[in-house]
């Protein structure tokens, strides 16, 4: 009796401190407002995450990176472009988002204390007619972009130079992108503390939209079904089964209910509660590393072959924006040498499909190996990352500096300073910069690679 009676307290013990170690590590869990996979979530992903520095002081610069090439150096000109800032999920995405919420709360059985959660705590907040908008975060991250950047390049970004027009704005005309530009200026405003002056900006499609312009580009890509196989084989993958499986059996729902759309939809929950609300959500809890790892795969391939080396006409249809580029370089060089260089700085604000073709042109990123569906597992350590990329607000800055022998170029993705591809050491010379993209200078004509085959191509495939 005695030892029935200890037994059993020991065991009553034992569960009130089971409770409370689940208690403990499930608090463990959702501590953090990073989920732990917040590093695979592509071009939804956040800034901060590629600059972690970022997280404990949003406003701070590595001066080191911003130091000129060398002391007898003059920063003469800057263009940046630059993806929006974090945005609300398209309406076809929320769409999805709403199906497997509900999937989750009729079907479900699990009894995981983050399953409860959603289907008790969390409420569907997402409406169709957010579109794809910029949010307040994404207002935020230009604003604090610019006041870096104002900050890393004082004497480009100056208020004198903002005041007398020698900042020029250009834009796409989506929303999201107007939005952004307009948030960048009022960075400027605070960072100088001056209110009146009112700003514009320019719309330009041809330049920061050239994706839509190059008919090639939309009849090939855009519109053929065969050409992202790649990602479809992909999505039907054993790997992509297998995380299907796993989180079929979290949720405790039918396999079959649990398609690649529906595990992507889980995904881009996770990802936009933490982009927009910096929440760790409970929907992250559906994932493990390998499941990230997949996800992050998939989004990969759909870029390399939507936006990257996939298909040539991808990078090509830049070539616009590429010349634009060294259109306003050598202006500036010139300006420069005759007299006050006019355009001081440019910002261009687009979208990842604006910065992913110009890297892939100008031959960043490029693993020996394309991308397939086949080889996930050898593509461990590709350099095509889009969570590296391309995170909102992610950026592409030249800066041109007059040195002692000669102009000099530096280039810096999300504010880290890069060697272009095949020149390989930092701030070259403005000239071996030009020589090693001659061909392209020379070439890449956005009209000849961009129109179609042969007049009535459609009529002679027939
Ligand atoms: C600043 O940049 C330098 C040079 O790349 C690097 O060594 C240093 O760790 C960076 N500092 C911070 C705080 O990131
Ligand atoms: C857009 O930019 C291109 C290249 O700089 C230029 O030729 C064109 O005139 C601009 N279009 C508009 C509408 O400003
Ligand atoms: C569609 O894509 C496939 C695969 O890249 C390609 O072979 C085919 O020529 C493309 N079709 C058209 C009409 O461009």
């Amino acid at each position: 009796m005695r030892s029935t009676t200890g037994l059993l307290k020991r065991t009553l013990a034992f569960s009130a401190l089971g409770i409370i170690m689940l208690r403990v590590s499930s608090a463990y869990f959702h501590n953090s407002t990073i989920p732990a996979i917040a590093n695979y979530f592509g071009t939804k992903g956040r800034y901060e995450e590629v600059n972690p520095y970022l997280i404990d002081d949003i406003l701070s610069v590595n001066k080191s990176l911003s130091k000129p090439p060398s002391a007898d150096c003059r920063a003469i000109h800057l263009t940046a472009v630059i993806r929006h800032g974090t945005r609300y999920p398209t309406t076809k995405n929320i769409k999805r988002m709403k199906r497997l919420y509900s999937l989750v709360v009729h079907e479900s059985q699990g009894a995981y204390a983050w399953l409860r959660d959603i289907k008790h705590n969390w409420n569907m907040w997402y409406t169709e007619d957010m579109d794809g908008k910029l949010v307040e975060k994404g207002r935020d991250d230009h604003r604090h972009l610019a006041m870096r950047l104002a900050t890393s390049f004082p004497s480009l970004i100056s208020m004198d130079n903002f005041e007398n027009n020698r900042i020029k704005f250009i834009t796409s005309s989506k929303h999201r992108c107007v939005d952004s530009v307009e948030s960048f200026q009022e960075g400027l405003h605070r960072h100088w503390d001056i209110q009146d002056k009112q700003y514009t900006h320019e719309i330009n499609d041809t330049l920061m939209r050239f994706f839509d312009k190059c008919k090639k580009f939309v009849d090939d890509v855009e519109n053929n079904k065969t050409a992202l196989l790649e990602v479809d084989l992909f999505k039907a993958s054993d790997e992509m089964k297998k995380v299907q499986k796993r989180i079929a059996e979290r949720l405790a729902v039918p396999l079959s209910d649990m398609t690649p759309d529906m595990v992507e939809a889980a995904f881009f929950l996770c990802s936009y509660e933490f982009a927009i609300k910096t929440v760790n959500s409970p929907w992250c809890n559906m994932f493990d590393e390998t499941d990230a790892q997949v996800l992050e795969y998939k989004n990969d391939l759909k870029q390399y072959w939507k936006r990257g080396y996939g298909h040539d006409i991808n990078r090509k249809s830049s070539c616009s924006l590429f010349h634009d580029l060294f259109q306003r370089l050598d202006q500036a060089a010139y300006d420069h040498r005759f007299g006050l260089v006019s355009e001081v700085v440019t910002v261009q604000v687009g979208h990842a499909e604006t910065l992913l073709p110009l890297l892939s042109l100008m031959g960043f990123f490029r693993d020996e190996t394309p991308l397939t569906a086949a080889n996930f597992r050898t593509q461990h350590g590709r350099t095509f990352r889009t969570s590296q990329i391309v995170p909102y607000a992610a950026n592409l800055v030249f800066v041109l500096y007059d040195c002692n022998d000669g102009l000099r170029l530096r280039f810096l993705l999300n504010e880290k300073p890069m060697t272009f591809p095949g020149v390989d050491l930092p701030d070259p010379l403005y000239s071996t910069v030009r020589e090693h993209y001659g061909d392209l200078l020379r070439g890449c004509n956005f009209e000849k690679e961009c129109e179609l085959r042969g007049a009535n191509r459609k009529n002679t495939e027939l």
